[in-house]
């Protein structure tokens, strides 16, 4: 039997030490590059039956013609959100495949890390004793218990997200594009979980239709002090609006996984180098915001789910099998989507 190649991006250790544990190498050759994929970096692909991409990556117009024209017949995604690929453009060119859920309560259980963090002062004493400085001056938090939080996405993560805020006695409210009937939740409209929400968590996949949803006007309309957290897509909040929020004392904290400008930044160490991204250095600058770098999915489990769910993924492609975890532009629109996947989107 061929071996099926794999030309994978963006390589990180732990991805590598991953899926070479799940990896059998008479089933697959994997070469793995530093690089992200890109219109200068998809060359690297020749001779490749398929790409294997995260985040960051990305496949445009460019990118699709130059894989399909170079033979490259699969871009598996190692990741949920497929945002970065130009849906529109590979269908009847690449087929695409993701990795729906791997760890949702990895996600879940980061987003509340961020909220407890920030709203108890951890990182502040952290440093603080650090330094043998036990002043708890400035440290006062609030109770979790009681306050409402606003989910916006009641999928995998937001689903685990409320069970999770529901430990704490939280009030619970959600604001979904596509309902689910027997979840038990108060679904509202998404003005009112501005209106209402003192913590508002982000679980929906990044769309044209809800890019910079978090704007100048919806701001306006949030509870003074609200916390706002995100581990969604960076591309959900406009920054500089956040930033005049949170200088306007209206914003009371915000946690950041993701960043809309995050593709040259997250993932690399830039310690001791100037960092050409002015709005992100005076988010970080600020006391009551608090930055990850994309980190929510970083558990040992997660991994291992991604690589054996990639893997398979990219198995049944090339043995001609059905492959659930397949998304095509339309699938990307619930509505239109016909496929329900027994067969392949093309
Ligand atoms: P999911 O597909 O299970 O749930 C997404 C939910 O969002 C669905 O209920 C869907 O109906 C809803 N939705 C779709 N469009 C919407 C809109 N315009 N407004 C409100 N709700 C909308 O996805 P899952 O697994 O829960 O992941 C959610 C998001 O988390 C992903 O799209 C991805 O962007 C992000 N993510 C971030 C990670 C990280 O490391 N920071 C890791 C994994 C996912």
């Amino acid at each position: 039997m061929e071996k099926i190649k794999i030309a994978f991006y963006d390589t990180k250790d732990y991805d590598r030490d991953a899926f070479e544990e799940q990896c059998d190498p008479n089933e697959f050759e994997i070469s793995y590059y530093d690089t992200r994929l890109s219109a200068e970096t998809c060359k690297l692909a020749q001779g490749a039956d398929a790409v294997c991409v995260f985040v960051n990556d990305t496949v445009d117009e460019t990118v699709i013609k130059c894989l399909a024209g170079m033979g490259v017949k699969l871009v598996a995604l190692r990741c949920a959100g497929y945002n970065n690929v130009d849906v529109k453009q590979a269908y009847g060119r690449l087929h695409v495949v993701r990795v729906p859920a791997y760890s949702p309560y990895a996600v879940a259980e980061h987003a509340m890390a961020l909220l407890l963090t920030s709203i108890r002062r951890i990182h502040k004493a952290y440093i603080r004793t650090r330094d043998f400085n036990f002043s708890l001056n400035g440290l006062t938090g609030f109770d979790l218990h009681g306050k409402t939080v606003g989910v916006v996405g009641t999928g995998r993560i937001g689903c685990v997200f409320m069970d999770i805020c529901r430990g704490f006695g939280m009030n619970i409210i959600a604001y979904d594009k596509f309902p689910k009937a027997d979840l038990g939740v108060e679904y509202v409209s998404i003005d009112e979980i501005w209106a209402r929400s003192d913590i508002i968590s982000f679980h929906c996949p990044l769309t044209d239709e809800n890019k910079n949803m978090v704007n100048a006007s919806s701001i306006a309309k949030m509870k003074k002090g609200v916390v706002l957290i995100n581990t969604s897509r960076g591309g959900l909040i406009d920054s500089e609006a956040l930033l005049e929020g949170i200088k306007e004392r209206k914003i009371g904290a915000a946690c950041l996984d993701v960043y809309d400008e995050e593709a040259n930044i997250f993932f690399h160490d830039f310690s001791g180098h100037i960092v050409n991204d002015d709005t992100l250095a005076r988010l970080i600058s600020m006391p009551n915001v608090i930055v990850t770098s994309h980190q929510a999915f970083l558990t040992r489990e997660a991994l291992s789910n991604i690589a054996a769910t990639t893997l398979d993924n990219v198995r049944r492609f090339f043995a001609g099998e059905t492959v659930a975890n397949e998304v095509c532009y339309k699938c990307a629109n619930l509505a239109t989507c016909n496929q329900k996947h027994d067969r392949k989107c093309f």
